[in-house]
């Protein structure tokens, strides 16, 4: 078989955490893989062992996506080897926690480049190829104070928001393109999200912590199932659906006591 006969998967941000266990199952399935991140090191050795364990090829695509103009450097990288993405992956994300008013700039404007900008252009450039083959599939990496606003993490979880939205509109409007969109959003997972976001998990979210793979797994049989969005783990799915029925105001005073380390 060819390069360009492979099922290839884009997976972002698959250095560490989901990202990696997307990488993991999907080779499990048969996916050739095009993982991206800024770290090389953890990429190479995790495509050296998915090469050896399942005979899928890889190709790892170090680069920021953080940068603007990164989406279509990327788009470009990936058109030169003439690899038709089959399924996107948009997971590369980050939290910023604390007080929005002290949250340093040039982090929060990172936070928005690379969990809105660039997530919505690599859904745009691979959405046009899939659309004009007439299939493919784009998962989007949200969360689940995407269903609620959050202080402490005001920022971060209205970029979220966004996701979920935009998410669930291209589910609609790509599906007579033959494109399956599909929106995941985790609840709080054993990941490097909190060395990152500098937030000290509270204990709620050290109760209601899930595993990564098992995230994982939900994620891909809710794209299998060809949904629309997917919230795992029962606690996340009752919260969410919970809100339904709680007026605003409680909703965010809950997540403030629920999120707040002092
Ligand atoms: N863990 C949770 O509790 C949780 C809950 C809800 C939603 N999520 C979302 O899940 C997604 C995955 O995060 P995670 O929990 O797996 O955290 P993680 O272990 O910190 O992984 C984040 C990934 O994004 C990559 N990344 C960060 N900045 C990047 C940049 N500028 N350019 C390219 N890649 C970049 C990181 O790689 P490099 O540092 O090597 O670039 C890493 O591979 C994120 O969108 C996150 O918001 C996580």
């Amino acid at each position: 078989m060819n390069q360009q006969d492979k099922r290839w998967a884009l997976v972002t941000g698959a250095s560490s955490g989901l990202g990696a266990d997307f990488a993991r199952q999907l080779a499990a399935q048969g996916y050739s893989l095009l993982l991206v991140a800024r770290s090389l090191a953890p990429m190479r050795k995790l495509a050296d062992t998915l090469i050896a364990q399942h005979g899928v090829a890889v190709e790892v695509l170090p680069q920021d996506l953080a940068a603007p103009g990164a989406a279509q450097a990327l788009k470009e990288r990936i058109d030169a080897l003439g690899l038709p993405v089959e399924l996107l992956v948009n997971n590369a994300g980050f939290g910023v926690h604390g007080a929005f008013h002290q949250q340093p700039l040039d982090r929060l404007q990172g936070m928005l480049q690379l969990n809105i900008v660039a997530l919505t252009e690599l859904t745009r450039l691979f959405a046009a190829d899939m659309a004009a083959r007439g299939h493919g599939q784009i998962l989007l990496v949200a969360s689940v104070g995407a269903y609620q606003a959050t202080p402490t993490y005001a920022a971060y979880c209205a970029s979220k928001a966004y996701v979920l939205l935009l998410g669930e509109a291209l589910h609609e409007e790509l599906k007579p393109h033959g494109v399956q969109v599909t929106v995941l959003s985790p609840g709080v997972t054993a990941t490097h999200f909190f060395d990152v976001s500098g937030q000290q998990p509270t204990p709620y979210q050290r109760m209601v912590i899930m595993q990564s793979k098992t995230v994982v797994r939900r994620a891909l049989s809710a794209l299998a199932a060809r949904r629309a969005a997917v919230v795992p783990g029962l606690l996340n799915a009752l919260t969410v659906f919970g809100n339904r029925f709680v007026p605003r105001a409680w909703q965010r005073r809950l997540a403030y006591r629920l999120m707040r380390n002092d």
